[in-house]
């Protein structure tokens, strides 16, 4: 017989970004960037790869706790 857990869907963390690549890679040159850049790690940014704060609403609706990488500038 089948078991209720053959049917649950397969958690992915990416849930719409470039669906039909085998990876999902963005190259970013450090040269362009400012003095501070923030990083999406929740893969939910409509800015993607970049944060656009969207980490925030998919913590409250999931009780999870991603944020983002922030990469700055030393000066
Ligand atoms: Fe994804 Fe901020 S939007 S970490």
């Amino acid at each position: 017989y089948i078991t209720y857990r053959a049917f649950k869907p397969k958690p992915v963390c990416n849930p719409c970004f470039k669906k039909d690549d085998p990876k999902v890679v963005d190259i970013v040159n450090i040269e362009e960037l400012g003095e501070k850049t923030a990083f999406c790690r929740c893969w939910r940014s409509a800015k993607f790869p970049y944060c656009d704060g969207a980490h925030g609403a998919h913590n409250k609706g999931t009780g999870d706790n991603v944020g983002p990488l922030v990469i700055k500038k030393v000066k």
